[in-house]
């Protein structure tokens, strides 16, 4: 019954991240559309870690908040001085304590790592395995620990400043992630001491002292690529291309057809059902929902929106927050929808912006139309019923309703309710002056013009 393991996932997030260049603190950039520290915790969730703890840094209240806001029942610390990983791991002492089967360390700005791994360190550290470590193979080590090897069992880390000569030549590396078994983890921790290179408190120690006490070590091996860290805005766009074409393959594989995949950027929590078509150029921001067999036209840009089965969007088609299209809904060109429901088989075909609306279902909305939801101070709503018909170029002037079946006049501005089944018509009357234009060209002062520019 591995699913009965209690799993403690503890990322530490403390990074100064100073070569960002940056006022925000790294953990908080974001890769799909998720803070790094985010892409720790979803792949921790994922991986079915039962409990998560963070690591902060001193002051940091964004960080905590985005750690709350992600997984509220987190417990965060804050670690005053950096004093290195294994001191950092202590500061979640008092959770440490309640006692889990294993306990997985990760970092908080290495967003590549996936959720088999994380499962498969949880999973290592039982019986006499009392360790087990993310290895991968670098092409370059300068930096990492080093795994020191004894046949199938892993000896110790030597970090990079303490490593010999003849250790630096190892390309079998650290890759940050570690998962310890939980009875022992508090006691490992606390042995650890610092008399080393940088007089830090080495989480990677543990190794060593847990193979000193007859312990098993063991090691977990990844790509390169998966153990990746963000410390620079260089590698958080390799970061993001990483996650990028997994994301593209993910979906493809999941029945979505991109004609052009590597043009499409998704959010990592971006749901999309099969048989969706997907064009060229289309970004997802956080928060998307797409039905089966909607298509998204060339161009468009979707944020925090679900797609009904079968709808349309775009070429060139904005969704904000708070979208919801019915099935078959049709969104054109330079459309902009935020927070609308629009009904099922709801035409907004051109020019249009619809915020903090309704629209029943089979309504047409005229090119040009304009919602005009705010007065400079609050917003206000507007619903339009089912199958009502707003002529082109209309502003609906909210808080305002158009009944079912009504009509509105092209050109209109609305700032009355419509009833259900009526037209209304907000426009001047077109006056028809005939032959002005003859008696008009005929003025003395117009022919004396016209003869001076010949
Ligand atoms: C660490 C590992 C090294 C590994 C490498 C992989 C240790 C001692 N070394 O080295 O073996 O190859 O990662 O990238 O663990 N942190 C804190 N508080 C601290 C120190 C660090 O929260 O006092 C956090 C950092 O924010 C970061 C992580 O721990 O998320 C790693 O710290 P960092 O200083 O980058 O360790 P490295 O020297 O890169
Ligand atoms: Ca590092």
């Amino acid at each position: 019954m591995a699913n009965a393991r209690r799993i403690l996932g503890i990322v530490l997030a403390a990074g100064e991240g100073t070569r960002m260049k940056s006022a925000r603190p790294k953990v908080l950039h974001e890769v799909a559309g998720l803070s790094l520290v985010g892409h720790a915790l979803t792949a921790a969730h994922k991986a079915g870690v039962t409990d998560l703890a963070a690591v902060i840094g001193p002051d940091r209240a964004d960080v905590a908040a985005e750690v709350g806001r992600l997984v509220p029942s987190a417990k965060v610390f804050e670690q005053r001085d950096r004093r290195g990983t294994a001191h950092a791991v202590l500061q979640a002492e008092s959770v440490l304590a309640k006692g889990f089967d294993a306990v997985v360390i990760l970092f908080g700005d290495t967003p590549l790592v996936r959720p088999e791994t994380i499962s498969a360190l949880g999973e290592a550290v039982q019986g006499n395995n009392a360790i087990a470590v993310m290895g991968f193979t670098a092409k370059d080590p300068t930096g990492y620990g080093r795994l020191i090897t004894s046949g199938a069992s892993l000896e110790a880390i030597r970090e990079h400043k303490d490593a010999t000569d003849a250790e630096r030549e190892i390309r079998l590396s650290n890759g940050g992630l570690m998962a310890l078994r939980g009875d022992i983890a508090l006691d490992l921790l606390k042995s650890v001491g610092s008399a080393n290179a940088q007089n830090e408190f080495y989480l990677t120690d543990c190794v060593a002292l847990a193979r000193q006490r007859g312990l098993g070590a063991s090691i977990v091996e990844v790509p390169e690529e998966e153990a990746q860290g963000v410390n620079d805005r260089v590698q958080l766009a390799a970061a993001e291309a990483v996650l990028q074409r997994r994301l593209r393959e993910s979906h493809m594989r999941n029945g979505v057809t991109l004609i052009a995949p590597e043009t499409v950027f998704f959010a990592l929590d971006t749901v999309i059902a099969r048989d969706v078509l997907i064009e060229p150029n289309v970004v997802f921001g956080p928060g998307v929902i797409i039905e089966e067999g909607a298509v998204i036209h060339a161009f468009s840009h979707l944020e925090g929106a679900k797609v009904g089965a079968k709808a349309t969007v775009g070429p060139f088609a904005r969704l904000r927050p708070g979208a919801d299209l019915g099935a078959k809904a049709k969104v054109g060109n330079f459309v902009e929808i935020k927070n609308v429901d629009l009904g099922a088989g709801a035409k907004v075909s051109h020019l249009t912006y619809l915020g903090d609306a309704s629209v029943g279902a089979e309504a047409n909305i005229g090119a040009g139309t304009i919602t005009c939801n705010y007065d400079g101070f609050r917003k206000f709503r507007t619903t339009i019923g089912a199958n009502a018909f707003i002529g082109s170029n209309s502003a609906l002037v909210a808080p305002v309703t158009i009944g079912d079946g009504a009509f509105v006049g092209s050109g209109s501005v609305v700032t009355k309710d419509v009833p259900a089944d009526a037209l209304a018509v907000a426009r001047g009357h077109q006056i028809t002056k005939e032959r002005w234009a003859v008696s008009f060209r005929a003025r003395p002062e117009n022919v004396a013009k016209a003869k001076k520019d010949r």
